[in-house]
C-alpha cells in the first residue's frame, strides 16, 4: 500500500478521456492505493487520471457522513438519466484549496462494474450522488472550473493560474530528470 501523486491541474491526463478497464485482475493494489492517497488528502472522492492513471475507475468513501455507506469502487461507470437540480460547494485535489458552486442534477441512475466485472445498476442522491457525477467529470476530461459561470471563474482565476504554472513546471522538472530522448 503507498500514496500515490495526485496531479493538479495543469497535467493534461486532467483534460482526457479515460479508457474502458478491460483487464480486472491486477486492479486489487492500485485500488488500495487509490484508497490510501484518497485518506492521506482528506478528499472523499477520487479518479485514477487524478494519480496519473489513464483508466475508467474511481473510489469514493462518505461512510463518515452516513454510517450506511463503506468505501466504493466504481469501474467503467455511465451515467444512464438524471433527475432534479441543486448546488453545492465542491472542492477537487486537483485544484487545492479552490471551492466552486456547481449546479448538478440531484439523482442519477448510474451503471458500472465493481472489481469482479459485475454489472450493477443503482439510483443515487445526494452527496454519493454529487461525488459520483464529480468523478465521472474527472474521467471525461471535465474539472469544477469548466461547469461554473465566468463570474465564478474569475473568481479564482489567479489561484488557479498559479496551480496551472507550478504543474506545469513539475511536469517540465520531470521530463528533465528523466532525461532527453533524441
Ligand atoms: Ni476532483
Amino acid at each position: 500500500m503507498s500514496v500515490l501523486e495526485v496531479v493538479h491541474y495543469g497535467n493534461p491526463i486532467l483534460k482526457k478521456k479515460c479508457n474502458t478497464v478491460i483487464d480486472f485482475s491486477e486492479l486489487s493494489n492500485f485500488i488500495d492505493d487509490m484508497f490510501d492517497t484518497m485518506y492521506e488528502e482528506e478528499g472523499i472522492g477520487l479518479a485514477a487520471n487524478q494519480v496519473g492513471v489513464d483508466m475508467n475507475l474511481f473510489v469514493i468513501d462518505i461512510s463518515h457522513t452516513d454510517d450506511n455507506e463503506s468505501p466504493r469502487v466504481f469501474i467503467n461507470g455511465q451515467i444512464i438519466s438524471y433527475e432534479g437540480e441543486c448546488v453545492f460547494s465542491e472542492g477537487c485535489l486537483s485544484i487545492p484549496k479552490v471551492s466552486l458552486d456547481v449546479t448538478r442534477p440531484e439523482k442519477i441512475i448510474f451503471k458500472y462494474q465493481d472489481i469482479y466485472e459485475k454489472w450493477h445498476e443503482e439510483e443515487f442522491e445526494g452527496l454519493l450522488a454529487r461525488a459520483i457525477q464529480h468523478e465521472m467529470d474527472h474521467l471525461n476530461g471535465v474539472l469544477i472550473i469548466d461547469l461554473v459561470s465566468e463570474m465564478q471563474r474569475a473568481s479564482v482565476s489567479q489561484e488557479v493560474k498559479k496551480i496551472k504554472k507550478n504543474s506545469e513546471l513539475k511536469l517540465k522538472q520531470q521530463s528533465i530528470a528523466r532525461g532527453f530522448v533524441l
